[in-house]
């Protein structure tokens, strides 16, 4: 049964170049191997995260996420079987805070700030629909 999972979390410390790399290639190594798929978004000290797969697969690295140190208050925003797949082309991509996506993430944001835990379900899945268009994804 396929699934997506949206969820929102806090790092935990100021997060460098290294921390981003090393959450990355393990997505790209463990993600690609559960067949997972899906976005994740870091900007003002907050990770947004759609994850979509098999609905075990995806509770299980949900699972591994949570004692993850490097984030804390993780909550799941969304959480609902789906059609079909929306991310295909990769397994996982890094949206950064480069300048243009910051009118991105103000178009969906009540606040000058991206604040993924006040945005409502309507806003979080119109947001990823635009990501899927129109996104500087980080190599
Ligand atoms: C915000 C955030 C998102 C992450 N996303 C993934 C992910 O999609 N897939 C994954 O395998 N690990 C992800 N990780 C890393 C895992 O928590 C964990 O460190 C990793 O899966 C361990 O992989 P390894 O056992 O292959 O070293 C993420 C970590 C953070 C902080």
């Amino acid at each position: 049964m396929l699934i997506q999972l949206t969820y929102a979390s806090r790092t935990s410390r100021v997060l460098g170049p290294a921390d981003i790399k090393d959450i990355l290639s393990a997505s790209q190594r463990n993600n690609a191997r559960a067949g997972i798929t899906g976005a994740l978004c870091l900007n003002n000290g907050i990770f947004l995260q759609q994850l979509e797969g098999d609905r075990a697969a995806v509770n299980a690295l949900y699972h591994r996420l949570l004692k993850d140190t490097r984030h804390k208050d993780t909550a799941v925003l969304d959480f609902g079987e789906i059609p079909h797949r929306r991310f295909t082309s990769w397994s996982m991509g890094l949206l950064g805070s480069v300048d243009a996506n910051r009118q991105l993430f103000l178009k969906y944001s009540s606040t000058p700030d991206f604040d993924p835990f006040s945005m409502s379900t309507l806003m979080l899945r119109s947001f990823f629909d635009e990501i899927l268009q129109n996104v500087r994804w980080l190599e």
